[in-house]
């Protein structure tokens, strides 16, 4: 039985989508894609090297490099994608799924490869400081998901057996991560998206949205 839901938190529960003004720009779409690539990329790179640097500062290399690569020097491009990344909103359902979850006694919590720091100023400016029961980073091992040490950190904070936890993304490479450690999991593919190889290897529900989580906990008993 399912006693806690601990959710991935960029792309899951924050929107990383050019602001209406850019959105159908090819150039600031482009640059977003690269820069989302490159900082998932940049993240494992430093985990597989053994080294270290907080995801916001993995965030900005990616920046640098995706303006770079569509060939702008554009300040008003990086700020945004900074902006993006940095302070985004969170999707339509993540209060109404949160509250259901948290009335029939799920408590629910983030664990991401945001740094605390990067984590609490998102979770701030959202306004979502009280909708989460705990908030925690891959910070405290100094390495990101899917290392089994970043998922060994929500374990070690809930001290309840695996598979009473459930793991929610919109990645597919992190619920993999999550399934091998031994998480339910839910993949939540908002937009169809193209199942990858990666996520053969694992068991998970696939969901559209959020809030379709409270009424599939029990395909989990
Ligand atoms: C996270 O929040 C990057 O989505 C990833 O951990």
């Amino acid at each position: 039985m399912i006693k806690v839901c601990v959710f991935d938190a960029f792309g899951t529960l924050f929107q990383l989508d050019l602001p209406v003004d850019v959105a159908t720009n090819k150039t600031a779409l482009e640059a977003l894609k690269i820069s989302r690539q490159k900082q998932l990329e940049y993240s494992w790179l430093y985990s597989q090297m053994g080294k270290y640097l907080p995801f916001e500062k993995i965030t900005m290399m990616a920046i640098k490099y995706a303006v770079k690569k569509v060939g702008l020097k554009d300040i008003t491009l990086s700020r945004k994608l900074k902006t993006i990344f940095l302070t985004p909103n969170y999707y339509d359902d993540v209060v109404e799924t949160v509250r259901e979850l948290k009335t029939s006694g799920i408590r629910c919590g983030i664990l991401s490869n945001g740094s605390g720091k990067m984590l609490s100023e998102v979770i701030k400016y959202t306004g979502l400081v009280d909708a989460f029961d705990f908030v925690l980073s891959a910070e405290d091992v100094k390495t990101f998901k899917p290392s089994p040490l970043v998922y060994g950190i929500a374990l070690h904070h809930l001290r309840i057996p695996k598979e009473q936890i459930l793991f929610v993304s919109s990645n597919q490479w992190d619920i993999s991560g999550a399934n091998a450690f031994g998480f339910k999991t839910a993949w939540i593919n908002r937009s169809d998206s193209l199942r990858e190889p990666i996520l053969d290897s694992a068991e998970t529900i696939i969901l559209k949205k959020l809030s379709s989580i409270p009424e599939t906990l029990n395909e989990f008993n």
